[in-house]
């Protein structure tokens, strides 16, 4: 077992999948290669294909050590298919064919429901890449810069883990969704990507870390809910991007903890106590705390639209026929068929904030959502931490789930961030006061200078307490070169 898991190498394409002797599926991923590559010159980071990048490849799946750390031109990553071990005897976890066998090759009966599924997932991939795309350019540091590049990587490898599967196991349709992928494009009018908030722009870095803390959480309950599959070899491959996903969301918690470490140190220095004094937190050079929250209200809000609606068939259907879980499927005590359960899920019915129980089957989508909102919570306690030791009162709050939606039953309902309902006058009024105002946008952009200097940050944000695969303070983490 283990011989099987080690990662070859040898190949263009490495994998711990035995594809040098899958000749089918390595050619029909040969023959998508220089399209990806193609793709990444295009729309992957803009001013650095040059430039050496101390990154992190995986070279085993083993949980512990499974990633070595060198200088490689991100052209040249070694961008590999890699999957979790097989767990022996593994069973499906949910819905009417909860306790059978998990399946190794693709049900008949639901391979549209699949394809779909992974397309969906696939599609996100790409897609923040080609939104971070011209961030290098104002890196507030060379560990930043690195982070950032390390991000984009793995969600090209990410991309790579859904193709894989689309060109093994769906044959001619397959192989068109797989082109597809490199077709759509992140904001364009006329083939965007396939969801809302992977259309949006990342125009600052403070952007980049809210995206990576809030929609990239998204992204785990939806690898964590599909780790849960029934069709094994999608559950294996969302499993190790788990394992990458992690360091995504620390870029992101830590990022905006930095951010805010920077604010409070610099209004201490200048002896400004009040949060609110934003002109002269302003004049500091460092981002006010309230304009913060309006970018957290922001970016949360966003990622809560990817859940969808909160009653739903589709969500349903998948939970029922075992190819989607819930989060954390296997460690929940109930029948893992819902029969007979019922789930609160949300109403906005008459102008009015209720909630009504409802078959628990068609709440999934409101279910992973509220497991979502717990775990975002954690990182917004501790960047309240910091704030309450810097002795400045104000305190980051998750907005309610009813503010500023697209999707679901609060779909442009007028409700406030702590959850009053008000009329448009009062909402469009307000407006500003909770989400960043284009004013606010050019404020934050006239901080984006890059800090390119090994050692040295951007003036708006502190120091990493520690350096990635423990590096000294002054590693440096791009070796530039500016074509
Ligand atoms: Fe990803
Ligand atoms: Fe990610």
């Amino acid at each position: 077992m283990t011989q099987k898991m080690a990662v070859d190498y040898d190949t263009m394409i490495p994998n711990n999948v035995g594809l040098s002797s899958d000749r089918r599926v390595l050619k029909a991923l040969e023959r998508w290669h220089p399209g990806y590559i193609k793709w990444w010159g295009n729309l992957g980071p803009v001013g650095f294909q040059e430039s050496k990048v101390y990154l992190r490849t995986a070279v085993s799946v083993d949980s512990k050590g499974w990633a070595k750390f060198d200088y490689v031109k991100m052209p040249e990553y070694r961008w590999g298919i890699l999957l979790a071990p097989q767990v022996e005897g593994r069973t499906i976890a949910c819905g009417e064919h909860y306790g059978e066998p998990a399946w190794q090759e693709v049900p008949g009966e639901y391979r549209s429901m699949l394809r779909r599924l992974i397309v969906i997932q696939g599609d996100t991939e790409p897609a923040s890449v080609e939104q971070q795309r011209f961030l290098g350019k104002t890196a507030p540091s060379q560990y930043d810069m690195r982070n950032l590049f390390q991000v984009n990587v793995e969600e090209g490898r990410h991309l790579w883990a859904m193709v894989y599967l689309l060109q093994k196991y769906f044959g001619s349709d397959g192989r068109e969704e797989a082109n597809e992928m490199l077709r759509r494009q992140s904001g364009s009018a006329e083939t965007p990507r396939m969801l809302g908030a992977f259309n949006e722009e990342t125009p600052d870095w403070l952007s980049f870390f809210m995206f990576t803390y809030f929609t990239d959480r998204d992204g785990k309950m939806q690898l964590e809910a599909l780790a849960q599959s029934g069709f094994d070899p999608l559950s294996r491959s969302c499993r190790f991007m788990l394992t990458e996903e992690a360091h995504h969301m620390f870029v992101g918690e830590t990022g905006v903890g930095r951010t805010i470490q920077r604010t409070c140190e610099a209004m201490n220095e200048a002896g400004i106590s009040d949060p609110y004094d934003v002109e002269k937190v302003r004049a500091l050079g460092v981002i006010d705390l309230p304009t913060i929250q309006k970018k957290l209200n922001l970016h949360y809000t966003l990622s809560l639209d990817l859940f969808g609606s909160e009653v739903s068939t589709n969500a349903a259907n998948a939970f029922n026929a075992g190819i989607k879980g819930r989060y954390q499927e296997i460690k929940i005590d109930d029948d893992h068929q819902l029969n007979n359960a019922t789930y609160a899920a949300s109403q906005f019915i008459d102008g009015k904030i209720t909630s009504m129980d409802v078959p628990a089957l068609t709440a999934i989508n409101m279910r992973l959502r509220d497991d979502y909102s717990k775990d975002a919570l954690g990182g917004v306690k501790r960047w309240n931490q910091i704030i309450s030791k810097a002795n400045i009162e104000f305190e980051l709050k998750l907005p309610h789930s009813g503010f500023h939606r697209k999707i679901g039953v609060f779909d442009h309902a007028p409700i406030t961030p702590d959850g009053r309902v008000v009329t448009w006058d009062e909402w469009e009024k307000s407006r500003d006061e909770w989400l960043p105002s284009k004013a606010d946008g050019d404020f934050i952009q006239s901080l984006m200078k890059p800090e390119w200097e090994p050692g040295k940050y951007a003036n708006w944000i502190a120091p990493p307490r520690v350096g990635i695969d423990n590096k000294p303070g002054d590693f440096e983490y791009v070796q530039l070169h500016m074509a």
